[in-house]
């Protein structure tokens, strides 16, 4: 990353007009590793042209998938089959991409070849134990630093089929569950994960898109082995609600402003943020509900509105968690205090956005900010002023305080390139508002 600096000077007039989202980041993830799976060539439309999703796609080259890309955002992935991935020349690099790792650990541990992984400095220091060690219950050999629990991984050719597993998670992670069940694709017999809160769905949804037979209950999914997966000739990726995000919340606190947003993926396990900005008092509208590529979608229409302050916890954080950046500058702009507990997962994010939040909004609003083991405390209505802060080269934690320095006084924020990570047009967007 580079250390660049940028100045955000605040708003003129309220934000107003039509944005278009950009594809979906987890889904844009998966669509590409799955159709890696099959024979037939999926053409995939409105995929995400960021770092991450571009660090996916050159791992899925790497392992011997075709990946041609017609447009930025379109592209045409050939598989080799099922059992079609070829052992990797050299380290695969996931970059700043945890989906990338953690769901290429599961794909990767059944296969009869040798894969290393590698990526930045932040997925250095993240945990990938909750990974590897229900893989090697299922009997993969998963070698890394610090027990095989972080970055540089190591898997080695498995010696024979991996074998099914019940895995109770102690946490509630898409990716965690996601890494098991596309090792179950491979295992000996079914294999069940149930986690403490249902985690997102992409990858249960996409599964069944190619033909994979699951069971789904509240908590917990059971995956049958397929023979083959049988790709769809498209999938069309929706907008990410984790993109929208940021001007669900600029269009809330910013007087006078009407945004609408189209083509948002609208998956109940994702939409979290519009119940608790809903709970605060914001005015958004669901227009022209629809279905997008096996997800829910819709155009969100979100009008300046007077929030109060609200409490959440543990139940909804896995339907908003990487929502809570941007939520928490909605607090700071919101009468009287916000509550969240239970989302102590945000230590183990691309930075420590706990620490981060209250490090950083405390220089913009002095006094807001109280840090708790697993939440904040904010205070919200105390004055702003522009300040320094510093992105921990964190794309969530840059987004969230260019909005909050937008909507406030100014802000300037170092290394603010990061947000090529899952959304490179976002200052474009900002300076056309
Ligand atoms: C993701 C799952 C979430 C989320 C991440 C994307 C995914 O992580 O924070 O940005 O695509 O599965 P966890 O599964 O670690 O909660």
């Amino acid at each position: 990353m580079t250390n660049d600096i940028r100045a955000i000077a605040p708003a003129a007039h309220g934000a107003s007009g039509e944005i278009p989202i950009p594809g979906d980041k987890s889904i844009s993830h998966r669509s590409v590793m799955l159709s890696a799976l099959g024979i037939t060539p999926v053409h995939i439309t409105n995929f995400l042209h960021a770092a991450d999703c571009m660090s996916t796609a050159a791992c899925m080259e790497a392992l011997g998938a075709r990946v041609e890309f017609q447009r930025d955002d379109e592209l045409t992935v050939t598989g080799n089959g099922l059992h079609g991935l070829r052992e990797p020349a050299t380290f695969l690099d996931a970059g700043n991409s945890g989906t990338t790792l953690r769901l290429l650990m599961g794909l990767l541990a059944p296969q009869p070849f040798f894969a290393t992984f590698t990526g930045d400095a932040s997925l250095h220091r993240r945990p990938m134990g909750r990974v590897a060690k229900p893989l090697r219950s299922m009997g993969a050999a998963i070698f890394g630093r610090e027990q095989g629990s972080k970055l540089p991984l190591a898997l080695l050719p498995a010696e024979k089929q991996l074998t099914a597993i019940s895995y109770d998670s102690p946490v509630a992670s898409a990716q965690v569950k996601s890494a098991i069940l596309l090792a179950g694709l491979y295992a000996k017999g079914t294999t069940t994960v149930t986690e403490p809160f249902r985690s997102r769905d992409h990858t249960e949804n996409m599964l069944k898109a190619f033909g994979v037979q699951l069971d789904i209950g509240e908590k917990s999914v059971t995956l049958h082995p397929p023979k083959e997966m049988k790709a769809p000739e498209s999938i069309e990726v929706p907008g990410d609600i984790s993109s929208a995000a940021y001007w669900l919340v600029l269009g809330s606190i910013l007087a006078g402003s009407d945004l609408l947003l189209k083509n948002v993926g609208i998956n109940p396990t994702r939409t979290g943020i519009l119940d608790v900005l809903s709970d605060m008092g914001a005015d958004i509208a669901v227009e022209n509900v629809r279905r997008s590529g096996g997800e829910a979608a819709a155009d969100l229409r979100v009008r300046a509105a007077k929030l109060t302050g609200t409490k959440f916890g543990a139940d909804i954080m896995p339907r908003l968690i990487d929502e809570i950046p941007v939520i928490a500058v909605a607090a700071l702009f919101a009468e009287g205090d916000t509550v969240i507990t239970g989302a102590g997962e945000l230590r183990v994010k691309e930075t420590d956005r706990l620490q981060a939040i209250y490090d950083q909004y405390n220089k913009v609003a002095p006094g807001s900010i109280e840090l708790l083991e697993d939440g904040l405390i904010i205070h919200g209505g105390k004055a702003l002023q522009d300040a320094t802060c510093f992105s921990y080269d964190d794309h969530r934690i840059a987004m969230s305080l260019a909005i909050l320095g937008y909507a406030g006084s100014g802000i300037h924020i170092e290394n603010a390139d990061c947000i090529a990570i899952s959304y490179p047009t976002f200052y474009e967007t900002l300076a056309k508002l």
